[in-house]
């Protein structure tokens, strides 16, 4: 099972104590068992967290990359190739909080390719709206997200998807077990088997009812993610 903290745009090096708990609690759990969980702090933090997290089971993740992998003139910007040097084996890219700044699903494509070709592995992430879930056009546009943002990607055993409907981030509200377990397979089949996650207010609460479904390959959890407490819970949670 995969677990991805996504901290989106919070903490400073203080917060890097925060993992010593997660840490702590890893030593004995499942040992010798697959769990994979990454964090993806913003990108201040990439850099002395995976040197904390250097030979641990903890891997580190950064938010967005640029679609460039040379270095070039875009202000602002990293590659991904310069996420790598300094520890980052995984990207965020597609979140819906960086598509409403403008990202479109062309961009997300150009963005992946870059990132697998410098050696990260991509978590990408797709998502209805309430008014398409309304509408009925949820897996219209899961398909339309996962068509473009795949487009002329052959080998995808360095993606995972994230499937976070923009409704449920940080909302508290979580999809149906029925209608998530649906659309988990459906992402499943149309992306060529990559793992599926789900994200979108995942907390201690609400992870048994998520665990419900035997299909889903892990989560995505931002707020609750800063908490180590809450993460450990979740973590927990899962493997009951
Ligand atoms: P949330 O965020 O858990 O705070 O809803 C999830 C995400 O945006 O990845």
């Amino acid at each position: 099972m995969y677990f991805i903290a996504n901290w989106k745009m919070f903490g400073g090096l203080n917060s890097l104590n925060s993992i010593h708990k997660v840490l702590k609690f890893l030593k004995n759990f499942r040992k010798n068992k697959k769990i994979k969980i990454i964090y993806c702090p913003p990108s201040t933090l990439i850099n002395p967290m995976s040197k904390k997290l250097k030979n641990t089971r903890i891997d580190v993740g950064a938010q967005n990359c640029h679609q460039n992998q040379n270095y070039g003139a875009f202000t602002g910007s990293i590659t991904p190739f310069m996420l790598k040097n300094v520890g980052a084996k995984y990207v965020i890219i597609g979140h819906s909080e960086n598509r409403q700044e403008g990202e479109t699903d062309r961009l997300i494509n150009m963005k992946i390719k870059c990132a697998l070709k410098s050696g990260l592995k991509v978590i990408f992430c797709i998502g209805e709206t309430s008014k398409e879930k309304k509408g009925n056009k949820t897996k219209q546009k899961l398909n339309r997200q996962l068509k473009i943002g795949l487009n002329k990607i052959k080998i995808k055993k360095n993606i995972i998807i994230a499937y976070e409907p923009i409704w449920s981030i940080g909302s508290g509200l979580i999809p149906k077990s029925k209608e998530l377990f649906e659309i988990i397979n459906f992402i499943r089949n149309r992306s060529g088997n990559c793992k599926v996650l789900y994200g979108g207010s995942v907390n201690p609460k609400n992870i048994s009812e998520l665990n419900v479904i035997n299909n889903v390959d892990g989560y995505m959890i931002g707020g609750a993610s800063q908490d180590p407490k809450k993460l450990i819970d979740i973590i927990k949670k899962s493997y009951i």
